[in-house]
């Protein structure tokens, strides 16, 4: 059977910091994940054949710079844009845009960022990713939190209004295993 494996990017610079957004590079600890990746990975599926999907932000393309497997960026797989507040602290947008938040906190899948995105417009954009990812074998998708969390909802059919909450920790491969109905799931993750 094939599998689908998602990984967060390891810790970045602004998640070091608490920022949304933006394109930093990892962080020292980031940078070890990415080097205990490509072990996990291949005592995982041994000799078979992966793709590497990333987006295009280089957090991403620096996790996967270490896997000896053909990689793929897609646009389409880059974090929610999170508009005029991208580069802020959850603090700093509470300040700025005390009503956003409130709004967001009401209502997290629909919430569209001031000139950015809501969960539902990554649902929509996801879509030909969705589409090519049911035909591949087995991929790696190096991603980010809201756009994992949506995939991750596609193949375990859980509800939009739960999606923008589940947990994809950093530093931890999940793998999941299409069935006739559903996915088996295993999670492994890295004391980094
Ligand atoms: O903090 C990391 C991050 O990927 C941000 O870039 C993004 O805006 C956020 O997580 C998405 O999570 P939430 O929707 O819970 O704010």
């Amino acid at each position: 059977p094939r599998s689908i494996f998602f990984s967060r990017h390891g810790e970045s610079q602004y998640n070091v910091e608490g920022k949304i957004g933006g394109d930093s590079a990892l962080s020292e600890r980031g940078q070890r994940y990415a080097k205990a990746m490509p072990a996990l990975i291949t005592d995982n599926i041994g000799d078979a054949p992966l793709t590497v999907w990333t987006s295009t932000l280089q957090r991403t393309i620096q996790t996967a710079q270490h896997l000896p497997y053909p990689k793929l960026t897609w646009k389409s797989l880059d974090e929610l844009d999170a508009g005029v507040c991208d580069g802020m602290t959850y603090e700093e947008i509470e300040q700025a845009y005390p009503e956003d938040f409130a709004n967001r906190d009401e209502d997290k899948f629909n919430y569209r960022y001031r000139g950015g995105e809501s969960y539902r417009d990554v649902v929509v954009r996801l879509e030909p990713v969705i589409m090519e990812l049911e035909r591949q074998e087995n991929i790696l998708i190096i991603g980010h939190q809201a756009i994992l969390r949506c995939l991750y909802a596609y193949f375990h059919d859980l509800p939009q209004a739960d999606l923008p909450y589940i947990k994809i920790p950093l530093h931890t491969v999940i793998k999941l295993t299409p069935k006739a109905y559903g996915c088996d799931e295993e999670r492994y993750t890295l004391p980094i």
